[in-house]
C-alpha cells in the first residue's frame, strides 16, 4: 500500500479496520480511490434510447412504433404506463445535455428513432424528426459532447411490423434505406455509430417468447428475426462505412459470463448452449465465423432463411465492439424446460446481492467477459451499457443511492483490471442518465444517475451522479 493510501486510510477513520484486519472494508475504499486518468485515452459516456426518454411519441409527425403500439395493450407494462410522454426528452433535451456536461461525461449515447424520420418505415421522411436529431446533435456538440448514435434501439416502426417487421427478409432493404438517411443527415457531425442495440434481446424477448414488442412467439418468428438482425447489422455497417467519412462503426450485444451450477456433465452443457445463445449467436456470424451450430442444434433450422451468399453478408469489420454488461448467468440444466432462457438458476435462489432488476451484482463479470470476447479478432471494446436499478428514496431534494455508487465503483475497479492486463478497452457509457421508461418494466426501476420526478419531470442529480462529477472531474 502507497505511503498516501494509508494516510488516507487513516485519516479516514480506518485505522480501527487496519487494526482489526477487516480487508474487505478496507479493499472497498481502496477502490473508491479508483481515478478516471487511470483509464488512458479513454471515452467516458452516458446511454440513452429514444423510447425510453423521448416522449412525443406521436409529435411533428412521427409514425407509430411497435413499442406505442404493444404499450397500449392492457397487461403487457407492469404499471400500465407507456412511452408517450417519457421523460420528455424530446422538449428537455437541452436541460438534459446541459445536465450531462455538468456531470463531466464526454459523450452522449442516444438512438434515433426510425418513425420519427421515416413515419411508415420506408418512403416519405419527416423533416421535423430530422430536424430534432439535428438540434440534439448541435446542442451536444455546442457543449464539447460528441454525440454516438444508436440507429436500431427497438422502436421498429408499426406500418413496417404490420409487414412482417423483422421476420420479413425486406427489411434489409428497409434498414438499409434508414441507415443511408441517416448517414446523409447527421453523418458531416456525427462520426460514431452503433448498428444495432443488443439484437438478442429485441429478437428474443420480442419474436421469441413475446415479452417485448411486437409481442410474436415461436421459432417461425424468431429464426428469420434472427438472420434478418444479423444481416442488417452487417449492411448497416457497410452503408456508414460508404457515406459517413472517417465514421467510427460498432454494433452492441448483451454479454454475459455463464457459470453452470454444479461441476456435473448437464450444468456444464446448460451452460455451454447458454453461452452460444447469449455470447455467441450475434457475434461470431458478424465476425465471419457463421452460426454456433455447434452447441445449438435448434438453430439448424435457421438455414432454411438463408439464401446463397448470405454467409458473406453477415460479416462486417466493425472498428469496436459495443459491450454491454449487466449480470452473470448461472446455468442448471432442465429436461422439462425447453426454454434455453429458463435454464438458469434465478440469483433470488442463489443468496447472492441482486439489484432492483433482480439481477445478480456481480462486478467481476466485467472482467471476464472482456476476457472472453478478447479471444476475438475485435480491433477495440467500448461499453456501452452498464448500470443498475436501486431502490431510490428522494428525501431533503437528495438521492442517496450509495448501492448504485458502489457498483459503479466496483464494476469500474474490474473494467480497469482488464484493460490494465492489455485488453484494448477504450469507452465506458453509464445506464443511464435518467430514470426512465424500462420497457415491459414501465417507470418503476430506476437506472438513472439523475431521478426524474414522473410527474412534474423534474430532474435531481443523485449522489452516484455527483460521485460520477467528482471522479471525472478528478
Ligand atoms: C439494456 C437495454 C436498455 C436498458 C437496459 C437496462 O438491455 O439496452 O435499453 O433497458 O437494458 O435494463
Amino acid at each position: 500500500m502507497l505511503r498516501r493510501d494509508a494516510l488516507k486510510l487513516i485519516g479516514a477513520g480506518f485505522l480501527p479496520f487496519i487494526i482489526s484486519g477487516k480487508l474487505k472494508a478496507l479493499n472497498k475504499f481502496l477502490e473508491s480511490s479508483l481515478k478516471a486518468s487511470d483509464f488512458k485515452k479513454f471515452t467516458w459516456g452516458i446511454s440513452s434510447a429514444a423510447v425510453q426518454v423521448e416522449g412525443a411519441w406521436d409529435t411533428d409527425g412521427k409514425g407509430p412504433s411497435i413499442w406505442d403500439t404493444f404499450s397500449k395493450i392492457k397487461g403487457k407494462i407492469k404499471d400500465g404506463s407507456t412511452p408517450e410522454t417519457a421523460c420528455d426528452f424530446y422538449n428537455r433535451y437541452p436541460q438534459d445535455i446541459e445536465i450531462i456536461k455538468q456531470l463531466g461525461f464526454g459523450a452522449n449515447r442516444f438512438s434515433i428513432s426510425w418513425p420519427r424520420i421515416i413515419p411508415l418505415g420506408t418512403g416519405q421522411k419527416n423533416q421535423n424528426g430530422i430536424d430534432f436529431y439535428n438540434r440534439v446533435i448541435d446542442k451536444s456538440l455546442e457543449k464539447g459532447i460528441e454525440p454516438w448514435v444508436t440507429l436500431y434501439h427497438w422502436d421498429l416502426p408499426q406500418a413496417l411490423e404490420d409487414r412482417g417487421g423483422w421476420t420479413n427478409r425486406e427489411i434489409v432493404n428497409w434498414f438499409s434505406d434508414y441507415a443511408s438517411l441517416c448517414a446523409k443527415s447527421f453523418g458531416d457531425r456525427v462520426k460514431h455509430w452503433i448498428v444495432l442495440n443488443e439484437p438478442l434481446s429485441f429478437t428474443g424477448l420480442g419474436y421469441g417468447i413475446g415479452y417485448h414488442a411486437p409481442g410474436l412467439k415461436g421459432l417461425r418468428h424468431f429464426l428469420p428475426a434472427i438472420h434478418h438482425a444479423v444481416l442488417c447489422q452487417a449492411e448497416g455497417g457497410r452503408v456508414l462505412r460508404n457515406e459517413v467519412a472517417n465514421a467510427v462503426i460498432g454494433s452492441a450485444f448483451s454479454c454475459s459470463p455463464i457459470d453452470p451450477q454444479h461441476q456435473s456433465h448437464r450444468d456444464e452443457k446448460a451452460a455451454r448452449r447458454l453461452d452460444a445463445f447469449i455470447n455467441r449467436l450475434f457475434a461470431e456470424p458478424t465476425l465471419g465465423m457463421g452460426y454456433p451450430f455447434d452447441d445449438l442444434h435448434f438453430l439448424k433450422k435457421i438455414e432454411k432463411y438463408m439464401l446463397p451468399g448470405d454467409e458473406e453478408k453477415m460479416k462486417f469489420n466493425f472498428d469496436f465492439f459495443g459491450l454491454q454488461y449487466y449480470f452473470r448467468i448461472v446455468a442448471d440444466f432442465s429436461i422439462f424446460n425447453p426454454i434455453l432462457w429458463a435454464n438458469q438458476v434465478p440469483p433470488i435462489k442463489r443468496h447472492v446481492p441482486i439489484t432492483e432488476m433482480n439481477w445478480e451484482v456481480y462486478p467481476d463479470g466485467m472482467y471476464r467477459v472482456l476476457k472472453q470476447f478478447s479471444k476475438y479478432p475485435v480491433k477495440e471494446f467500448v461499453i456501452t451499457e452498464n448500470g443498475a436499478a436501486f431502490k431510490d428514496t428522494l428525501s431533503d431534494g437528495q438521492v442517496n443511492d450509495i448501492q448504485r455508487t458502489n457498483f459503479f465503483q466496483d464494476y469500474l475497479q474490474d473494467l480497469l483490471k482488464a484493460k490494465n492486463e492489455g485488453i484494448n478497452v477504450t469507452g465506458y457509457f453509464a445506464w443511464s442518465l435518467l430514470d426512465n421508461f424500462e420497457w415491459v418494466e414501465g417507470f418503476y426501476p430506476r437506472f438513472g444517475l439523475v431521478y426524474v420526478d414522473h410527474k412534474s419531470q423534474e430532474r435531481i442529480i443523485k449522489n452516484s451522479g455527483k460521485w460520477f462529477s467528482e471522479f471525472l472531474r478528478e
